[in-house]
């Protein structure tokens, strides 16, 4: 590989837009969207709820604004929220939960997906001295569990219990287009057993920026004046709009394609001594490694022969697929990989 050559799987948000979708967001048509007048907007929020089956959408400028409008649509300040192990509104959202919608998190089961009696257990008693437990999250797939799909007929037994114990369920959806790929399952299906969905246009779907929050239209319209309130009001957005619109109809199929460029990858990973892999945990385009030597270090020396990947603890690396690399460039990268294993 040259010196300039360079293979980034850090993560499937360093796409770039394609001369596409650059075409789509210059012919955008727009208007002012606080006043409710871009078009562009309002069809990617209808299209997106249609998938999602869901009564309406808002388009909102990051996958953690959409998480932290339902934290506002559905908790009270003091409130707990049931998260799996590792939860990224939980971990990676800079404390956003703590700071605006007042909550504090509490992790059921072990390595993102828990069950119905993992939700049990941690569903708090009521007495005025502890946390009131208001939401129940799931997130698929789940990130820091290595991409890996809730299993459906827990998603189902876990909105059971949900119900049965009065407390609306939130999906963080981020990489749900993935979870559909994998599945053959249909992105409305998934979505079905919860309130609030979250879903990401700038992660897998390859779109520079945007997410979106679906519900009800009572939750929607709310989630609005919450969006507003936390700056994320946006003028002529169509033409960010017109980028989500366009990786909706045409980079969803191809996912497909990235999942296989994971496996492709885990499985010389896995055979490498240096590394641990368990090649059934990578179900989409994410795999996580542990590495004999500490993470840092082969994230340094992938990095200096032109692959980038992320330490994910001392002694774990993420490395994710997207629609900008190929399969030649996943063969190399793995080479690299395998050559700085140690
Ligand atoms: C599962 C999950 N949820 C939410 C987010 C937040 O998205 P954003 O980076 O757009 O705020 C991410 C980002 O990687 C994610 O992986």
């Amino acid at each position: 590989m040259s010196s300039h050559t360079r293979i980034d799987l850090r993560s499937d948000t360093v796409t770039r837009p394609s001369a596409g979708m650059r075409r789509a967001m210059a012919d955008a048509e727009v208007g002012d969207d606080v006043y409710g007048e871009d078009p562009g907007a309002q069809r990617l929020e209808a299209r997106t709820a249609e998938l999602l089956g869901k009564e309406a959408a808002l388009f909102v400028p990051s996958g953690t604004m959409a998480n932290q409008l339902a934290l506002l649509l559905h908790c009270r300040r003091g409130d707990e929220v049931i998260v799996g192990e590792g939860a990224h509104c939980k971990e990676y959202e800079s404390g956003a939960g703590a700071a605006w919608a007042g909550v504090q998190f509490a992790e059921a089961g072990k390595g993102g997906v828990f069950t119905a009696e993992d939700l049990t257990a941690a569903v708090r008693p009521r007495a005025d001295w502890l946390p009131r437990t208001s939401l129940v999250a799931l997130e698929n797939t789940h990130n820091r569990g290595g991409g890996r799909v809730f299993p459906q007929r827990e998603v189902l037994a876990i909105a059971e219990r949900a119900r049965a114990l009065g407390l609306p369920l939130h999906l963080d959806g981020a990489r749900l287009w993935n979870a559909s790929a994998a599945t053959g399952l249909s992105p409305a299906a998934l979505a079905e057993p919860f309130d609030t969905v979250s879903v990401c246009f700038s992660k897998g779907l390859g779109a520079p920026v945007g997410s979106a929050l679906a519900g009800t239209r009572e939750h929607i319209a709310q989630a609005r004046r919450f969006r507003k309130m936390l700056g994320g009001g946006m003028r002529q957005v169509g033409v960010l709009c017109a980028a989500a619109s366009f990786a909706l109809e045409s980079h969803r199929e191809r996912l497909v394609e990235d999942h296989a460029h994971a496996k492709r990858l885990a499985a010389r990973i896995a055979e490498t001594s240096g590394y641990a892999l368990d090649l059934a945990s990578v179900e989409t385009n994410i795999v996580i490694f542990g590495t004999a030597r500490p993470a840092d270090d082969v994230v340094r020396d992938a990095a200096s022969a032109g692959v980038l990947v992320s330490a994910f603890g001392p002694h774990r690396v993420r490395a994710a697929t997207h629609l900008d690399v190929s399969l030649r460039e996943v063969e190399e990268a793995a080479a690299v990989l395998v050559r700085v294993a140690g």
